[in-house]
């Protein structure tokens, strides 16, 4: 018996990174896996991958700000495999800039992105999750903040507003739903490499020394490292995790 046989999971991101490297993981395990992402052609990438070894995989095309879009996608994994177990809020976006070159538009796309995208799956999932949870299965969800949600950085204003929302977030909805059985829990990585960290376009002119305060001497995780974390906590492993924002950051928030 694997720990996801018989269950499904809504994966957000699933195309790139922590959201490939999790599908990829939970349907090795037996998981139904629906993966979202915005990047169809990456998307059908990572179904090939799993497919091809033999698991379980239907890519949605979504924008994950688009509410109803969200909730197109959790009426859709429903009625392909009659219920929905767990879901992974991965996707994300990040910008690095100096707080004076934030506009109006790029402020609000990343609220769209990590905070209304996770709340509006949640809140489309929850009835179906919380099914699961009473009839004993996985029922949970599982977001992802950052370091950035724990601390404060430079040039990273507006993703740390986004990621501190993913935190407290994560707690409101622990709590709204404390007396079920219902788990809704955070993983916060640090530096991962992922095309997030491949991709980052660095502001000009900045003090570096205050970059390397979000910067772990221990190096960055690989996006397998951080879809076992997801998976553990998903698992019935981690049933005494609920309301938990789980570090995973190589010691960048230890102190
Ligand atoms: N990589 C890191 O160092 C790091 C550190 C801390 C936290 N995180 C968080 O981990 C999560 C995954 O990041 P990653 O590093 O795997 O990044 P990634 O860029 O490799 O993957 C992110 C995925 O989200 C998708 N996405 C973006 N906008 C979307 C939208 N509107 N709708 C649907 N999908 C959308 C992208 O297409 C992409 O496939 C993010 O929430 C990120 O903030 C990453």
């Amino acid at each position: 018996m694997s720990r996801f046989d018989g269950q499904t999971a809504l994966l957000t991101g699933a195309a790139s990174g922590i959201g490939r490297a999790t599908a990829i993981l939970l349907a090795s395990e037996g998981a139904n896996v629906v993966g979202c992402d915005i990047n169809a052609d990456a998307l059908s990438e990572t179904e090939q991958l799993i497919v091809d070894a033999g698991g379980v995989f239907t890519p949605l095309t979504v924008d994950i700000a688009n509410r109803s879009a969200c909730q197109g996608a959790v009426a859709d994994a429903v009625a392909a495999f009659g219920g929905l177990d767990v879901v992974g809020n991965i996707a994300g976006i990040v910008r690095h800039e100096h707080v004076a070159d934030v506009t109006e538009e790029q402020w609000r796309t990343m609220f769209g992105v990590n905070v209304d995208g996770m709340f509006w799956m949640s809140q489309a999932a929850i009835p179906h999750l919380l099914q699961s949870a009473e009839e004993g299965k996985l029922g949970n969800i599982v977001n992802i903040a950052s370091n950035a949600g724990l601390m404060g950085q430079a040039y990273t204003v507006n993703y740390c507003a986004t990621k501190g929302a993913v935190v407290n977030l994560t707690k409101a909805l622990a709590m709204e739903f404390v007396k079920t059985p219902l788990r809704i829990n955070a993983v916060a990585p640090g530096g991962t490499d992922t095309n997030l960290v491949a991709n980052f376009k660095m502001a000009e002119n900045i003090d570096f020394d205050l970059m390397m305060r979000y910067t772990s001497s221990r190096g960055m995780s690989a996006a397998e490292d951080l879809a076992r974390v997801i998976a553990f906590v998903a698992s019935a492993d981690g049933k005494p995790f609920h309301g938990a924002v789980v570090s995973a950051d190589n010691g960048i928030t230890s102190g």
